[in-house]
């Protein structure tokens, strides 16, 4: 028996009744998708799986996606990444987490990844949570003047921002080639449930088209610093067997760096396909 709880007001549905090891019926699919597109994150609780079993799982929401950082790949399962303490650099003893600001996966691609999955299969004592925002809800309150203003703006997505908050993974020269960079609508239109949402990502906005420099990252920032007010926000602590899946085009989520560097950290991860992303608007304003 599937049941559905709302993780708290704002986004994301915990879901219990079911084993993802086991295969799962079209309609059970169906209800996992519909429920997808509405709550933006979902949690499963007590899922021990091992790496085929995670893909597989993941799969029910759609098609898997190469990794971009190949050195970060399972051994042996070419699809699946690792977050693990065991990569992480550190500065002034402090770990550098990857995915510590708020942003939405792969910004830069022609068609981003529609959604994440991690894995929880060691977590620290303490922190390390993972945070989410909802963008469609920072979109529908802001204020009518600043919509019809930002309704049919673009902005570059480059794989490293000359104003990004944080460093990226460095990239080999044949792994940069592959990827472009894209003009990204502002305000995206949802494929499946058609909300409109921002979309944004701080490491990787390389201004807006049309707009000078300072007047544009002026603009990212006060969208950003609205879109990520705790009002916006699910936290995730993480236990072990969890299995969380979430969309990229509804929310943005963020790291945590606040545990023991000396524990160890280690989720499993992959990604979903997506389509290009639809502008919520065209030139017009319409809402
Ligand atoms: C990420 O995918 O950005 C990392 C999330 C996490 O490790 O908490």
């Amino acid at each position: 028996m599937l049941t559905v709880k709302p993780l708290n007001d704002v986004v994301g549905a915990e879901i219990s009744g079911l084993d993802l090891r086991e295969t799962v019926s079209p309609e059970v699919c169906q209800t996992l998708n519909d429920l997808f597109a509405e709550h933006a994150v979902l949690v499963f609780r007590d899922q021990p799986l091992t790496p085929t079993q995670f893909m597989h799982a993941a799969e029910i929401f759609g098609d898997l996606m190469d990794q971009q950082i190949k050195k970060f790949v399972l051994p042996g399962f070419p699809l699946v990444g690792v977050n693990s303490t065991r990569d992480l650099p550190r500065k002034n003893g402090k770990l550098q987490v990857r995915g510590e600001n708020y942003h939405t996966d792969h910004s830069n691609s022609l068609r981003p990844p529609k959604a994440t999955s991690l894995l929880a299969v060691q977590i620290p004592s303490y922190g390390g949570d993972t945070q989410f925002v909802d963008v469609r809800r920072a979109w529908a309150d802001l204020p009518a003047d600043l919509k019809d203003e930002i309704a049919a703006l673009r902005s570059r997505h480059v794989h490293e921002s000359s104003r990004s908050p944080r460093a990226f993974a460095k990239l080999s020269p044949e792994e940069m080639a592959l990827i472009p960079n894209v003009e990204q609508p502002l305000v995206i239109r949802h494929p499946v449930s058609g909300v409109p949402a921002l979309y944004l990502n701080t490491g990787r906005m390389e201004g807006i088209e049309g707009m000078e420099p300072d007047a544009a990252y002026a603009l990212i920032d006060r969208l950003y610093t609205h879109a990520t007010h705790p009002r916006y926000e699910y936290r995730h602590r993480w236990a072990v067997g969890d299995f969380v899946i979430w969309d990229n085009r509804s929310v943005m989520h963020q790291a945590n760096a606040d545990y023991d560097p000396e524990e160890f950290r280690y989720l499993y991860r992959v990604m979903l396909k997506g389509d290009a992303l639809q502008p919520a608007f065209e030139l017009e304003a319409q809402r």
